[in-house]
């Protein structure tokens, strides 16, 4: 059996203060879930973060990183750095970050590798904007994005990586996909994973679901068969609303 798992995307939100004192109420409300829980947090907050987690089911992730070891890129912070700090997951290629930083299916693939050899696990980010999708491109967007994020990356490798869909019209935007339709799109993912990886790989990747998913909704998207979690931005940052959801995954 897979394990679900329900990442909170905090985006630039939670100073060290506001850090500790959500993770210190999301702690108890979690703590008997049976799905893997994780919350990315900003740089500066990982390691408040990080202390603040200690001992309880929450692991650490962070929202973007690096691909180079080290170096003149202003700004950026390398795998070893998050990896120094016990983050155990990143998320890579989010929209946001496509949007307005420039990111692109190249640097994706960059930065997921980079994740991978320094022994973390990835969440990698697809999905259609709102023309691609009125234009019929849904597929054709998820598949391309999906398989350039995943080159050169190995099959055992793959283990250690998560796909976040999230459809971006459906981000911070209070409009989800339905159910049936993110199945639908996660299917296909699912193909370009087997047919990358075999049959069993395209199985058994754990995809997840994200946009505007939250505790009203979270229970119908996780009985879905294609979905086996949740990438949780506004929600995230609210205790009782994340804890429900990720009870729906458990
Ligand atoms: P949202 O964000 O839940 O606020 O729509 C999801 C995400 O950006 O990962």
């Amino acid at each position: 059996m897979k394990r679900p798992i329900i990442a909170g995307n905090w985006k630039m939100n939670n100073n060290k203060a506001e850090t500790k004192e959500l993770i210190s109420k999301i702690a108890p409300l979690v703590k008997d879930a049976k799905c893997e829980v994780v919350v990315c947090v900003p740089f500066t907050s990982i390691e408040t973060a990080r202390k603040a987690a200690r001992g309880t089911n929450i692991q650490l992730g962070a929202q973007n990183v690096h691909w180079a070891e080290k170096g003149a890129f202003t700004g950026e912070i390398s795998a070893n750095m998050l990896a120094e700090l016990k983050v155990k997951y990143v998320i890579v290629g989010h929209s946001e970050r496509r949007q307005y930083f420039g990111e692109t299916d190249e640097t994706v693939n960059l930065r997921a590798k980079a994740a991978l050899n320094a022994g973390m696990k990835v969440i990698i980010c697809v999905g259609e904007t709102l023309e691609e999708r009125e234009s019929g491109k849904t597929a054709e967007v998820v598949i391309r994005q999906t398989e350039k994020a995943l080159k050169d990356i190995t099959k055992q490798e793959l283990k250690r990586v998560v796909i976040a869909y999230e459809p971006v019209w459906a981000i911070g935007t209070g409009k989800t996909a339905t159910a049936q339709d993110a199945d639908g799109t996660i299917k296909i993912i699912r193909k370009v994973i087997r047919k990358l990886y075999g049959r069993a790989s395209g199985q058994s990747i754990r995809v997840q679901y994200g946009g505007s998913m939250n505790a009203g909704n979270a229970a119908e998207l996780m009985a879905m068969p294609q979905i086996d979690g949740g990438l949780i931005g506004g929600a995230s940052l609210k205790p009782e609303d994340f804890a429900k959801i990720v009870n729906c995954a458990s």
